[in-house]
């Protein structure tokens, strides 16, 4: 932190992406310093250009995948003088097909960039995040980590072992001074989400939400002080927990839906879509 101005140090992963542009955006709005992370250095560098005094933060460009490349990240944010004060696991990839359809490549390429990611950057960077006195982990999920949603299976695993690691490490940090926050949105207009993904939320009636709610809700916790879970829309807040109760009840709706999902993954497999 900027003992001066309380400015924190935030690593946003993910922040070529669609949430991830208006996360920093709302971020840097507050007077945050942000370490910008991505693949794509040409939009992670578009985006500094474009934030409000852009001269006070980073673009780190990594394949988190690769552990010498999330090993440089680590170096990169122990060498600032001010250390790291938040982390944001925003970074994900996702898949809609059926499970026939999903090959060994694809499920490692989610689990790892949805889980294992996340897990390993937060363990490497706690050392740095103990050092700070407003120190936040946060932990962009998925509804579909709370409502097993037929074509998202590996994506909905992957979502749901993310929310129990944080669950987990919230309390076995409880003692200590790092909040540590979930947030779940429920479908959101990112480039995530392909043509047929779009024309299954359609066809099923499913809304969506812009990557500026998001943000907001992301900055709303980070400003909350305390550690919190949230979920986002309605009436998604309300299945989750009918789905935590009734199982049954969600399975015979969304059994029923099967045709309209099976035709849309279909559509997207023919497209050739990785997600
Ligand atoms: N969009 C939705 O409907 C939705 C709903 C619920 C939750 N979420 C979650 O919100 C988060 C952000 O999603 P989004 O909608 O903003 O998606 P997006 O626009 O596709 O952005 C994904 C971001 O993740 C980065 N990324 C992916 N794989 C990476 C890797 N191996 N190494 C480093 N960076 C990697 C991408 O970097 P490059 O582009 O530079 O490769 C990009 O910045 C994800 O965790 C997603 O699961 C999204």
């Amino acid at each position: 932190m900027d003992r001066k101005s309380g400015a924190l140090t935030v690593l946003l992963t993910g922040a070529s992406g669609g949430i991830g542009h208006a996360l920093a955006h709302s971020l840097a709005a507050r007077g945050h310093h942000l370490l910008l992370q991505g693949r794509n250095t040409l939009a992670l560098d578009q985006l500094r250009a474009s934030l409000p005094e852009s001269h006070r933060h980073l673009v780190v460009s990594a394949d988190l995948r690769d552990p010498q490349q999330r090993q440089e990240l680590v170096r990169t944010c122990r060498s600032l003088p001010n250390g790291v004060d938040v982390l944001i696991n925003n970074a994900g990839v996702a898949r809609f097909a059926l499970l026939a359809d999903i090959d060994d490549a694809a499920m490692r390429s989610v689990l790892e960039t949805n889980l294992l990611v996340p897990m390993a950057l937060t363990r490497d960077l706690l050392p740095l995040l103990q050092r700070s006195r407003q120190a936040a982990l946060i932990n962009i999920g998925s509804a579909f980590g709370h409502i097993g949603h037929p074509g998202f299976s590996i994506y909905g695993a992957s979502k749901s072992g993310l929310h129990s690691f944080t669950e987990a490490l919230r309390r076995e940090l409880g003692d200590s001074q790092i909040t540590v926050h979930y947030l779940a949105p429920r479908a959101v207009d990112t480039s995530l989400n392909t043509d047929a993904v779009v024309g299954l939320n359609r066809a099923l009636g499913n809304r969506s939400d812009s990557p500026q709610q998001v943000a907001e809700q992301c900055v709303a916790l980070l400003e909350g002080g305390r550690s919190a879970r949230r979920f986002m829309g309605w009436p998604e807040r309300l299945f989750i927990k009918v789905n935590a109760l009734l199982p049954s009840l969600v399975d015979s709706a969304l059994v029923k839906k099967m045709p309209v999902i099976r035709r849309f993954a279909e559509q997207n497999h023919l497209n050739g879509e990785t997600s």
